[in-house]
């Protein structure tokens, strides 16, 4: 029985020994590709050769492709685990030709090595073909002895085969297997293309590539017909090792175990084991892609990993896990794929603590969740309900992170279903709020516009590696989105024959400068490349014309000062590396003439030491002058020497390489300085987080770092003469300045309270004895009414049997508070009356209790009278 990494093999060397060229699975983060979320089919790498605007040096070619199927055209996110045979991530091996072999050569191969190298028996083979493929039947009788009667005739839905809604796509052709009757379903008429159940297992796709599908849903003829073919590495395994399902397979078979040691759970290969076949696919879906790039986030390609590993920690938590498991299926995923996938081994690390972290966050809210998830069936089953309304799933995803497909899982599972709709427009309105926050540019219509000039233009060369100035000839003049012959005065887009202006590109910007005609000048402010052709656009003084001789003159400070940056970001990549691990990879860069911007993959934030130590590093580097060299050389090679690559980065053929002496080697279009001693300086000045897993640096070099620290040292200078000391006394002077300043609050707090006891001491002197009853009624010095009211309540207390009213002018105004002791109110006296009565001679008011009372008056001139009202009231009740 052959290992999966045997089939594996088997394939690619079956095709080789037929001239195709084995080349690499490409990364499942399409490259240069928007329309496409994540590599679906092997064909993705080679969309631009079918389409005949790129081209290899081979025309036949075989790979084993990772794939992701998960959101987008190809979604079989819902199927995974129901069925024996689907998945998020998956294997799909191929053969492809361009241009080279057509119909008969993909079935004749396809045919053989199915039969005759790794042995399926004849009779279990059917064939598809597309409806009005006729060429392919007379072929498929011609060359192979499959019977006439198992080549079914279907549609376009089964037998028409595109990668997305445009792009390249042809009738197909598919191998099936019958895995026998056993397998069949309840309907009467089971058969090939009329169910489609588990007993017809597609096997192989062979497209016969043909046209190129625009936005408008039109076909064109592809320059040269071709061959793109796929066949599921799990199904083909499943089939090999006798097994009943993918899941069964030496693939899964690890991965499955280890849940099961995790759970304590057995696996059950029914109903019951669906839990563990999602939760088995998922690790391997997201240990690659996270392998290859992908951080959980909120919306594109992060929010299906998102989905995916929250749908897999839903369904460990119905298994009975409380606490992030998922990460540990990564040692076993990386064990299984190490030997096809060897990369794997440096990213595992990495891609455990992106999982674990992520599992935890989810993991606060799950429960939560899960709970209102039960309130919501509860209710709307007491309503007799059955569909989860829109807003509640909106609040589930909002409130507690819960991706849709999980809340339609939920609701599935107890026979609801979700008013997607609803959700979706609620989605809409969030976006839309968001939107309004971050207007942009519709950069594609530009695009769109430009596209329809651009072919009859030629392609530009670049000379801006070499010189800043040069001669050339216009070749094009663009103005308020027409081709124009002339054009003066505004603003224009103009295309010339050759450029030394660089383009942004790599994340860094663009060059400016000026181009001179003969009559008018063009002041560059920014460049961009599209297909091939250099676009600069500025302001035009007086006019220029196509086909004029001009002069181009980059702006050569501007260049200067960003290629220290571009330099400098190779430099500090390099170090981020040496100093915090492999799996701190760039992730994007903004280089610009006064800054740059580095994002990269680390979890934690960095620390003073270890951002003092990158620092260390790069100005080393600087001051050990290395040379920078650049060279082309085939993709294959820059591998083999080392250069780091970066993800989601088109690379054709043909790559440049920088190389700072032994420093440091990447891959890299940008322009940089001929020795590293020219940036001078570098300092970053801020780190922080800008999302799970990544972090940013900005920094600076050169001119702009040394007058960064100047300004620093001008605002220690000051701080240190404000202090009447010197800058490298100023952190002591303050360090014992604030220490003081906390001693003296403490000190003044410790006064206030001697000042107060003592001012209360004083007044108790004054209390008079009426009928055995304490009087006291005075004006004291007070703060606030807070501290009056302690003041009176704490002499109330010392008197005993009394009757004590405090009045103290604060602000402009009389506070008054009064207290009679419980004793003494039988006898009629009542401080809110007495406190009112004083307030009211005052020009003010207020009251209380019996026992205590608060009043406040205007007059602080009045203050007196206030107090000998009090005085008499309180007199002709105790007499
Ligand atoms: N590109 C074809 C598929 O994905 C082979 O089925």
């Amino acid at each position: 029985m052959p290992t999966s990494n045997e089939i594996r093999k088997t394939f690619l060397e079956f095709f080789k020994d037929r001239g195709h060229t084995v080349v690499e699975s490409s990364s499942l983060v399409p490259i240069d590709d928007p329309t496409l979320l994540f590599t679906n089919a092997g064909m993705n790498q080679f969309k631009d050769v079918f389409l005949g605007i790129d081209k290899r040096n081979y025309s036949r070619a075989s790979t084993s492709q990772k794939c992701v199927r998960a959101g987008g055209k190809h979604n079989d996110l819902d199927t995974v685990g129901r069925t024996p045979r689907h998945h998020t991530f998956f294997e799909m091996l191929g053969n492809f030709s361009f241009g080279d072999y057509f119909k008969q050569e993909a079935i004749e191969y396809a045919w053989e090595f199915l039969t005759e190298v790794v042995g399926l028996p004849k009779e279990k083979l059917w064939v598809t073909i597309f409806q009005d493929d006729d060429e392919a039947y007379e072929l498929w009788q011609e060359y192979t002895d499959v019977k006439a009667e198992r080549i079914i005739r279907l549609g376009e839905k089964d037998n028409f085969w595109s990668m997305g809604d445009t792009g390249p796509c042809g009738p197909c052709s598919e191998i099936h297997y019958d895995r026998g009757e056993k397998y069949s379903c309840d309907n009467p008429e089971c058969g090939l293309g009329v169910c489609d159940c588990d007993r017809w297992l597609e096997v192989w796709n062979l497209v016969f590539m043909q046209y190129n599908r625009n936005e408008a849903g039109e076909m064109t003829p592809l320059p040269r017909p071709s061959i793109d073919t796929g066949m599921g590495l799990e199904r083909l395994s499943s089939i090999l090792q006798g097994v009943e399902s993918n899941f069964d397979t030496d693939l899964f078979i690890p991965i499955i175990k280890k849940i099961e040691d995790l759970t304590g759970i057995e696996y059950d290969a029914g109903d019951a084991g669906f839990p563990f076949r999602v939760i088995a696919d998922h690790s391997r879906a997201c240990t690659f892609l996270i392998a290859d790039g992908v951080l959980p986030s909120n919306d594109g390609r992060g929010y299906v990993l998102r989905r995916i590993l929250r749908r897999a920690v839903r369904f460990g938590r119905l298994l009975g896990m409380e606490e992030a498991f998922l990460y540990k299926n990564v040692d076993v995923v990386c064990d299984l794929m190490k030997k096809a996938y060897p990369y794997l081994e440096e990213k595992k690390e990495f891609v455990k603590e992106v999982i674990r972290l992520e599992e935890e966050r989810f993991f606060l809210t799950l429960n939560e969740g899960l709970k209102r998830v039960e309130e919501i069936l509860k209710e709307n089953r007491k309503k007799g309900n059955t569909v989860i309304a829109g807003e509640e799933a909106f609040m589930l995803y909002d409130t507690y992170g819960f991706p849709l497909d999980l809340t339609q899982d939920m609701a599935e599972e107890n026979s609801f279903s979700v008013d997607t709709e609803g959700f979706n427009r609620m989605m809409e309105e969030q976006r839309k709020r968001a939107r309004k926050a971050n207007k942009g540019d519709d950069v594609f219509a530009r695009d769109r516009i430009l596209a329809e000039f651009l072919s009859d233009i030629a392609e530009t060369v670049f000379t801006g590696y070499e010189e800043l100035n040069s001669h050339s000839s216009v070749l094009a003049i663009i103005k308020d989105n027409k081709l124009v012959d002339a054009a003066d005065n505004g603003r224009v887009l103009l295309i010339s024959a050759s450029t030394p202006f660089y383009a942004e590109s790599g994340g860094q910007l663009a060059d400016s400068g000026r181009i001179k005609g003969e009559n008018g000048e063009l002041l560059v402010d920014d460049v961009q490349k599209l297909a091939g052709r250099i676009i600069h656009s500025g302001l035009l003084n007086g006019s220029l014309s196509c086909g004029e001789n001009i002069v181009l003159e980059v702006n050569k400070e501007k260049r200067l000062a960003t290629a220290r940056n571009h330099t400098a970001t190779h430099l500090l990549h390099k170090a981020l590396r040496m100093v915090l691990g492999e799996h701190a990879q760039q992730k994007g860069s903004l280089v610009e003439e006064n800054r740059l911007r580095f994002d990269f993959s680390h979890l934690a934030a960095l620390n003073d030491k270890e951002l003092s130590e990158i620092e260390h590093i790069v100005n080393k580097s600087i001051w050990d002058m290395h040379e920078v060299n650049t060279s082309v050389d085939t993709i294959d090679k820059a591998r083999e020497l080392g250069a780091i690559a970066l993800f989601g980065e088109k690379y054709g053929e043909k790559v440049r390489i920088v190389r700072i002496s032994d420093f440091s080697m990447e891959l890299c279009g940008g322009t940089h300085v001929q020795n590293t001693g020219q940036i001078g300086l570098f300092k970053i000045i801020n780190e922080g987080s800008i999302g799970s897993g990544l972090r940013r640096i900005e920094a600076l070099s050169g001119n702009y770092a040394f007058e960064y620290l100047q300004e620093m040292e001008t605002g220690l200078k000051r701080a240190a003469s404000f202090l009447r000391s010197t800058t490298s006394e100023v952190n002591n002077r303050v360090e014992l300045m604030s220490r003081n300043l906390k001693d003296k609050e403490k000190e003044i707090e410790n006064l206030k309270a001697t000042l107060s006891k003592a001012s209360s001491a004083d007044v108790l002197a004054n209390a008079r004895n009426i009928n055995g009853a304490a009087v006291l009624i005075e004006a004291i010095d007070c703060e606030d009414p807070n501290s009056l009211r302690q003041n009176a309540e704490m002499i109330k207390d010392r008197l005993g049997s009394s009757v004590v009213l405090l009045a103290s002018v604060i602000g402009d105004k009389v506070s008054l508070v009064c207290f009679v002791s419980k004793d003494l109110l039988g006898k009629g006296l009542n401080a809110g009356k007495i406190v009112s009565a004083a307030a009211r001679a005052a020009g003010g008011g207020g009251g209380g209790r019996p026992d205590m009372a608060q009043a406040g008056a205007r007059d602080s001139s009045k203050l007196e009278e206030a107090l000998q009202t009090a005085r008499e009231e309180v007199e002709k009740i105790l007499r």
